[in-house]
Formats: C-alpha cells, sequence, structure tokens
C-alpha cells in the first residue's frame, strides 16, 4: 500500500513546502498555500511515468519509427500540430473561456471520426445534452464518437481501457480529479497528478489526448507551469472577445515548430479557417488616403499578416502630454517617438500621440517600427501615406533602418493582397518582387521622403 504524505502547495504558482506560508516565496502571493495530501508514488517510477532502472544507450543504437500523423480534418489546426496530431502524444489546449475551445476539439473530433476513428471525448463541465446539441449545430455526426459527461479520473480510466480509443478529449483538465489525492478538483496537485495518469495513458496505450486547459485572469494557463512541461505540445487559443476571429497559436511542440499561427472566424455553425487573413485585417480600412495609416508586415509565426497601424496626434491639454499604444510595446513606442523627435526633427513634446493597431492583433516585431514611425509622422505633418504601400524595416536609436528576417515572403504577401509598392531596408535592396515596386531607405528620414514626396507616391 503506497504511503500517505502531506504538503503545503501554492495555488497560485504551484510552489510547494512542507508547512504553511503565509507567503509565498515564489510568487509574493498572501494566504495561497492549502495543504494537499497524495500517495507516494513507487520510487522507481518518474513522475512523467519513465521507468527508471533502464541503462544508457548510445545514440546511435537507438531505433525509433516515424511518428504517425493524423489529421484533424481542419487544414489550419493541422498546419499548427505541425502536420497533423502525433498518434500518442498530449495537446494540451488553453485559452479563455468561450473563445471556443470546445467547438474546436468537437470539431477535430468530428474530422477523426470521418476518417474511422474512434474517439472518447470526456465532458466534465458540460452535459451529453449540451455537447450533442452543439454536435448538432457544427454537423457533426458519427458512429464513432463516444460522449462521456464524467470527472472522476479512476472512472475515465477505465472506460479508456474498455473503449481503446484512437483519441481521448479531456474537457477540461481543472474539472477532473482522481481519488489518489485528497484536494479539490482545479487544485495545482490535482491537475498535476491527473495530466500524469493521462500522460501515461497516452504514452502506453499510444492514444492521442487533447486536454483542454483554462486561463487564468492574467492569462496564463491555470494550474502549475510544470503542466506546459509535462505535455508534448501547447496551443494557446486567443482572440478578440468582441470580433469574431480567433487564433491558434503553438507555443512549444516537440514534433513541430512553435509560433506557428492559424486564423479561424467563428461563425454560426463553428469555426471556419480563414483563408486570406489580410482580407480579415485590412477590409474595414478606407480605400481613400488618411494621414496617419501605414501598412505593415508581421510575422506570425511563419506566416506574414498584413495590418494597418493608425497614428492619431494632436495638441495636447494637459501639463505632460499622453502617449497611448494598442497592440504596440509602450517602451518601443516611447523609443521611435525619441528618434522622430531626434533624428528627424519632429517635436512631439507638446502633442499627445495615439498608437492602434487594427484588428485587436498584438505586433511586437522590430519590423514594424518603421510603420508606427511614418504613421505618427504623416499624422503630425498632416499628409498621407500612400494606401497600395506597404512598410517593413526597423530603426536604430540613430535613425538608421536595419534589415529584416523574411522580407521574400512579406512581398509576396503583400503583392497577392494587391499592393505595388514596398517600403524597405537598403540593407535588403537585393530582394526584389516582379509585382511589387521596392524603395530601399537607408534612414527614417529617407523613408518619411520616400512615402510623401511625389516622386516617392508613383
Ligand atoms: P465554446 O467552444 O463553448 O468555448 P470554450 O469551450 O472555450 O469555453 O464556445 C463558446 C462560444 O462560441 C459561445 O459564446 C458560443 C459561440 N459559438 C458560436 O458562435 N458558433 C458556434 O457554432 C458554436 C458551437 C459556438
Ligand atoms: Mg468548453
Amino acid at each position: 500500500m503506497a504511503k500517505v504524505k502531506s504538503k503545503w502547495v501554492c495555488q497560485n504558482c504551484g510552489y510547494e513546502s512542507a508547512g504553511y506560508l503565509g507567503k509565498c516565496p515564489e510568487c509574493s502571493s498572501w494566504g495561497s498555500f492549502v495543504e494537499e495530501v497524495q500517495s507516494e508514488r513507487p520510487i522507481n517510477i518518474s513522475p512523467q511515468g519513465i521507468v527508471n532502472d533502464c541503462k544508457p544507450s548510445l545514440i546511435n543504437d537507438i531505433h525509433v519509427g516515424k511518428e504517425i500523423r493524423v489529421s484533424t480534418g481542419i487544414s489550419e489546426f493541422d498546419r499548427i500540430l505541425g502536420g497533423g496530431l502525433v498518434q500518442g502524444s498530449i495537446v494540451l489546449i488553453a485559452g479563455d473561456p468561450g473563445i471556443g475551445k470546445s467547438t474546436i476539439l468537437l470539431q477535430t473530433s468530428g474530422g477523426l471520426a470521418n476518417l474511422g476513428k474512434k474517439v472518447l471525448y470526456v465532458s466534465a463541465e458540460e452535459s451529453a445534452g449540451q455537447l450533442k446539441l452543439r454536435a448538432d449545430r457544427l454537423g457533426v455526426k458519427s458512429d464513432s464518437i463516444y460522449i462521456y459527461p464524467q470527472t472522476n479520473l479512476e472512472s475515465i480510466k477505465s472506460q479508456i481501457e474498455e473503449l481503446s480509443p484512437d483519441m481521448v478529449v479531456i474537457d477540461s483538465i481543472q474539472a477532473i480529479y482522481s481519488q489518489t489525492i485528497q484536494s479539490s478538483a482545479g487544485s495545482v496537485s490535482q491537475i498535476r497528478e491527473c495530466c500524469n495518469i493521462l500522460m501515461q495513458i497516452a504514452k502506453t496505450k499510444n492514444i492521442t489526448v487533447l486536454v483542454i486547459g483554462h486561463v487564468t485572469k492574467d492569462g496564463n494557463i491555470a494550474g502549475p507551469k510544470v503542466l506546459e512541461h509535462m505535455v508534448d505540445t501547447v496551443i494557446s487559443f486567443e482572440g478578440d472577445k468582441y470580433k469574431s476571429y480567433r487564433m491558434l497559436r503553438s507555443m512549444k511542440n516537440r514534433f513541430g515548430n512553435t509560433s506557428e499561427v492559424g486564423i479561424f472566424e467563428m461563425g454560426s455553425n463553428g469555426l471556419k479557417e480563414v483563408i486570406n487573413p489580410n482580407q480579415l485585417f485590412l477590409n474595414e480600412r478606407s480605400q481613400e488616403n488618411i494621414p496617419g495609416t501605414a501598412i505593415i508586415v508581421t510575422n506570425e509565426g511563419t506566416r506574414p499578416l498584413l495590418v494597418e497601424i493608425q497614428a492619431l496626434v494632436g495638441a495636447t491639454p494637459y501639463p505632460s502630454p499622453r502617449r497611448v499604444a494598442n497592440g504596440v510595446d509602450f517602451g518601443r513606442l516611447l523609443q521611435i517617438l525619441a528618434v522622430l523627435e531626434k533624428r528627424v526633427g519632429l517635436n512631439l513634446s507638446k502633442q499627445d500621440v495615439y498608437v492602434n493597431v487594427m484588428g485587436g492583433i498584438e505586433v511586437d516585431e522590430p519590423s514594424a517600427d518603421l510603420g508606427i514611425a511614418l504613421a505618427i509622422a504623416t499624422c503630425a505633418r498632416d499628409v498621407v501615406v500612400d494606401s497600395q504601400t506597404v512598410i517593413i524595416g526597423e530603426i536604430g536609436l540613430s535613425g538608421e533602418i536595419h534589415p529584416v528576417n523574411n522580407l521574400e515572403k512579406m512581398l509576396n504577401e503583400a503583392s497577392m493582397t494587391g499592393f505595388k509598392k514596398a517600403i524597405i531596408p537598403y540593407a535588403n535592396k537585393d530582394i526584389t518582387h516582379p509585382k511589387i515596386k521596392t524603395v530601399p531607405v537607408k534612414r527614417l528620414i529617407d523613408a518619411i521622403g520616400a512615402c510623401i514626396s511625389p516622386e516617392g507616391n508613383k
């Protein structure tokens, strides 16, 4: 019989202590420690289920079969996963409540069932009836999808053994509990233990396990960081609450690229892939030229995305001018403003500056600098950037424009969306495009000239 031990765990960050602590030494939260009683694991099995008594082997002597991938039936989702779900892997889908996690996994279940795979969908939050209603709405019909409303992990385990499905969906990890741990569902120990058991099932029985995880108020995946360490793939589901589009982003992938992004639109019949996302981000743009707007190309994963940057510059009624950045790093905006003042001679000390990335997305790439600077400069000077021009370049502190990566792909994307001209860094001048006139610039001031002079607008 396994021994029972007790420990105190911070419910905020998962820090463990032998006794109660008022303040967590790891995350500084107060009163977050809860006592948890746990059965001890046999000593020769690691938490990851690896038996610890094997011998070291030479890397050349280790033979592994090629991983088997199964298509989810949703091509964008397959791309983020690195070409489909790897059989026997464990994938965590994390996101805010209501973002569409259950929807995409039910659609995925449908996709796998169409390929003749058996799916067990464990619903720990909704009743079978609710899931059936959603399945009808999504048009998911199959006699190989089993819906199992259950929160007890031991029961789930025995059903997996009985049914031996190809894929198991756990909706959600925060709502299930294991009897071996005497703490409530959703606590750090429960989440960790349940994930361990699911991982052992995935690895020993070669079943793909998709786990839904909720995100806390501050945007972290609820439960300890160890959850992210344990699983093979972490996919984050993001989106703007007020818009219908959603982004799936791969944060960790043992079987593929990270930072891949897939874009979906939530409609009345579930999530649909957005084939040309640029249309989505640019279609609200007015076609005539407005001072203070610039189109940039940002790389979301390996996919270039065209987005509009808007700036508003105006005399301030306040003693110190306001700077507001939406979708752009605040420190980065201040740096761009400093360069505009010092190297271009634009006096912004008595001007409020607002910068906004349209479509509610975050742009964190240095290659967006030049577009942000031009949006601000053109608004301050009341001139326009040609609406057929995209702006690409990173700005240095002395006002020089640094080269960027992935420019060819960016130009291709711009050309496909109908753009005719691109302002690019001088160091990238050798990169050309048959359908886009490239204007290489060395300094920020040259870029402003190229955008707003009559020659530049040709
Ligand atoms: P859901 O998948 O339940 O979110 P999560 O599991 O992440 O909490 O999706 C919930 C939202 O999606 C809900 O507000 C309704 C909306 N929705 C649609 O707009 N269309 C649909 O076809 C479906 C199934 C849901
Ligand atoms: Mg749900």
